[in-house]
């Protein structure tokens, strides 16, 4: 049954209705007074066959009953029906308004939820899992899941109870013409519940293609760059439609399911009130009615056996949305218990100086199993000088900043910051204390200078004179509209350059002990490079410098430098000693000093 329907997945969604309990209640009341008033229409239009038209006495206890609280009027019995009709309308406005509200405020709340728990995940989760894919979860999947409330749940609640009181009245009215009206019902169930089963695992499928499409499209603009350097165009286009082509599949497996099962439902419907026009005509017409069968009573029972199954036909449709948004629910709840992709947040310590030396003792790290990236790694790096590290591609230089901002955690061994294990500390408070500054830097999509006061909240005025100060105003003034200019999504109106000097003015502003350039001026003109030197200079006195380069005339200055290769430190010391040891260091300083010649 749990394959059926996955009821785990279910509560978790429906707990989120709790919160807005009194529209949920709201919501429920109104269905309940909408099936109330629908399903009494037909006994209505009995009453008004058979009292004021047919002048049938051939009614049962039942309709007797009320009969005697009418009036004695048609016309005045009609303005009854309006007013039922009247009522049943505005049941119905309020319980498609409310069901919808309800279903967003659900929307929201989930989606902050699952926004904020996205902003937990560790970065290891982000390397594993293609964007398209936590995208989806965060938009399509959730609209899914609104729509249990807006159109699945509470629409089947009131089918199910207009159903139930169709049942009621009209075994109430005549059992025997309700035993004949019902008699294709298990039938009806056995059909609906082979539907429902074909129709969810096509369901998944779609539900799956779908997140596979948003990953295909979410990927290629983002590397449309390369997919047109390498005239790439078709054989994407192919691969792109074949996925599109699995999508249709699915959707046309349920489109096919859906049109066998709405003409079954029909000629159960048919067949039902054929019997019902036959046996219920044999009784008026039989000389002996000792069943008290009337027309108007004929009449009604038509109309309840075509009220009876259009539930049914949309039932089996909203129960579909109903088991589309659970399908949907699974994985954004799946999405959301993933405790493992949490960031540990163990440590608390907030209050501690950063004004002293970074020590690796033994550290052992490898992003995947089996690769090691650092075996008994030791480093020493001095409070307020300036490290360079320099090596080979892939050597773990960037790894070893990883490592300091704890965005990986090391398999052993420690990181202290002073006399204090990383581990200790409050993670953004850690972090707070760490400026980078990366070779491709991300901006967001906003202007220069939210993307620079993006985590310190400093005024206008502030930014301005610090850029004035470290003399990058001229820059900044080369925009249109300096600071307000906006850098366009991901700053792709910038320059990388540029978008390097917006990245180290974030960092300035924000005033860190510890500064990390990961290859940070690479694109700079040696004129700005030259500025932000002086920056540097002026800013990091007094403070901790970590420089990556490949350019090694970047870092000559530096009080100690490393070569690192294959996650070990090969060479260690100043820019002479380095040159004067006549190994890799050296090496690659007279290849860039020929290169530079040549
Ligand atoms: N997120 C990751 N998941 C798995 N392996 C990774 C990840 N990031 C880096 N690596 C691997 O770790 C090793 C060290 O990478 P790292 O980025 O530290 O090199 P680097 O010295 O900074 O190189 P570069 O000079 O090219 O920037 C490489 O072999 C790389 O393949
Ligand atoms: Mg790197």
């Amino acid at each position: 049954m749990s394959n059926f329907f996955d009821f785990k997945s279910f509560r978790k969604t429906i707990r989120y209705a709790n919160k807005h309990f009194n529209i949920f209640l709201f919501t429920i009341i109104t269905s309940i007074l909408f099936s109330i008033l629908s399903a009494s229409r037909p006994v209505l239009i009995q009453i008004a066959f058979d009292k004021y038209i047919n002048f049938s006495n051939s009614t049962n206890n039942f309709i007797d009953k009320i009969n005697n609280y009418f009036p004695d009027t048609l016309l005045n019995f009609i303005a009854i029906i309006f007013i039922v009709l009247l009522f049943e309308s505005i049941c119905q406005y309020l319980f498609i308004n409310k069901s919808n509200y309800l279903a967003q405020s659900i929307i929201r709340d989930i989606r902050n939820d699952i926004f904020s728990v996205i902003l937990k995940f560790r970065i290891s989760y982000f390397d594993k899992n293609p964007t398209g894919k936590t995208l989806t979860r965060v938009t399509s999947d959730i609209e899914a899941i609104g729509q249990i409330f807006s159109q699945g749940l509470l629409v089947v609640f009131a089918d199910i109870f207009k159903i139930f009181l169709i049942i009621l009245f009209m075994f109430l009215m005549n059992w025997k013409l309700a035993l004949v009206s019902i008699s294709f019902f298990p039938f009806l169930i056995f059909s609906t519940l082979i539907f429902q089963k074909l129709m969810k695992k096509s369901f998944q499928k779609i539900r799956l293609y779908i997140s596979k499409l948003n990953v295909f499209v979410h990927e290629h603009i983002l590397g449309m760059n390369i997919v047109k350097i390498f005239n790439n165009e078709d054989r994407e286009l192919k691969k792109f439609k074949e996925i599109n082509h699995s999508h249709l599949k699915y959707n046309l497996k349920t489109v096919l399911y859906f049109s066998i099962f709405v003409p079954i439902i029909d000629i159960f419907s048919a067949v039902s009130m054929g019997l019902i026009i036959w046996y219920g005509g044999e009784m008026i017409l039989s000389s002996n009615n000792n069943l008290n069968t009337s027309l108007g009573q004929l009449i009604s029972f038509i109309l309840f056996i075509n009220m009876l199954f259009r539930p049914l036909r949309s039932m089996a449709d909203k129960f579909n949305v109903l088991q589309m948004g659970v399908v949907a629910s699974s994985r954004v709840f799946e999405l959301m218990s993933k405790e493992r992709e949490l960031e540990k947040n163990i440590g608390s310590v907030k209050e501690y100086t950063f004004k002293q030396d970074i020590i690796f003792t033994d550290v052992n790290f490898s992003y995947k199993k089996d690769e090691i990236i650092f075996e008994n790694f030791n480093l020493n790096i001095e409070y307020g000088k300036t490290l360079a590290i320099v090596g080979p591609t892939g050597s773990g230089k960037s790894t070893i900043i990883n490592l300091i901002l704890r965005f990986y955690e090391i398999n052993s061994g420690e990181i202290y910051v002073g006399k204090r294990d990383i581990k200790s500390f409050d993670i953004s408070y850690l972090r707070s204390n760490i400026g980078v500054i990366h070779q491709d830097p991300f901006l967001f999509s906003d202007t220069i200078l939210n993307n620079i006061i993006f985590s310190n909240n400093q005024s206008k005025e502030n930014v301005i004179s610090s850029i004035k100060e470290i003399g990058l105003m001229d820059i900044i003034n080369s925009f249109p509209n300096g600071l307000e200019f906006h850098v366009g999504e991901e700053g792709k109106n910038l320059s990388l350059g540029q978008r390097q000097i917006i990245s180290f003015l974030r960092v300035y502003m924000s005033n860190p002990e510890l500064i990390i350039f990961d290859e940070a001026t690479s694109s700079l003109d040696s004129n700005t490079e030259e500025l932000i030197k002086k920056a540097i200079n002026k800013f990091s006195y007094s403070k901790t410098c970590i420089i990556i380069a490949h350019r090694l005339s970047t870092i000559k200055n530096a009080n100690r430098i490393i070569f690192l290769k294959n996650g070990k430190i090969m060479e260690d010391g100043t820019h002479e000693d380095l040159l004067s040891k006549k190994g890799y260091y050296s090496d690659l300083y007279n290849k860039q000093w020929m290169d530079y010649f040549k």
